[in-house]
């Protein structure tokens, strides 16, 4: 299948990853965690994104999958679902670099429904040729932007 030309900025993201993280904020204990991400291509102009992720303990913590797309080639939009019905829409520059690109994307939508309620997220992905650093940053339940998750992931 051939990649769809627009897509050629984020190809280095196709495949899947997996590493460590861990994660802290205000109003919770500070966590662990394993995380696995894949990037595939559907022969369309964006990317499936599918994450998970899972206690020192082998239980199943967080999980979301949404899709990305690169609007034009230096803007990013990731839409992102997850199963407590938290949605986010997300948009940020891309600044590429010698190995990859390193990615902030603010968020434009959240719905919290039922959920815990988020205001506003923040996303940081740094993509250095088979290494995949993540941060996550949020206002929520009360709190303003303030940093959540942090994960350092290589190629599988
Ligand atoms: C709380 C883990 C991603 C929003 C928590 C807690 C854990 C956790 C362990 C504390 C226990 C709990 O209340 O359930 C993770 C992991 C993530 C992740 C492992 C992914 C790697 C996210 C994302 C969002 C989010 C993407 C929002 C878009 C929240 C909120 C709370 C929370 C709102 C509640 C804080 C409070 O009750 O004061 N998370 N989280 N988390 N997380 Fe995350």
């Amino acid at each position: 299948m051939t990649l769809h030309p627009g897509l050629q900025a984020v190809a280095g993201l196709l495949g899947t990853w997996r590493g460590e993280g861990s994660g802290e904020y205000p109003t919770i204990k500070s966590f662990s965690y394993t995380e696995e991400l894949t990037f595939t291509d559907v022969g369309k102009p964006f990317l499936h994104y599918q994450q998970r992720t899972w206690s020192p303990a082998g239980a199943p913590m967080h999980t979301e999958t949404g899709f990305l797309r690169v609007i034009d080639s230096q803007t990013i939009e990731f839409v992102l679902a997850q199963p407590t019905g938290q949605t986010e829409l997300a948009q940020g520059a891309l600044n590429l670099t010698d190995a990859g690109f390193i990615c902030k994307l603010d968020s434009q939508v959240v719905n919290s429904a039922s959920a815990k309620q988020v205001q506003t997220t923040r996303r940081q992905l740094e993509l250095s040729a088979d290494q995949l650093s993540t941060s996550f940053a949020m206002a929520a339940v009360g709190v303003p932007l303030t940093h959540h998750l942090a994960s350092v992931l290589h190629r599988l």
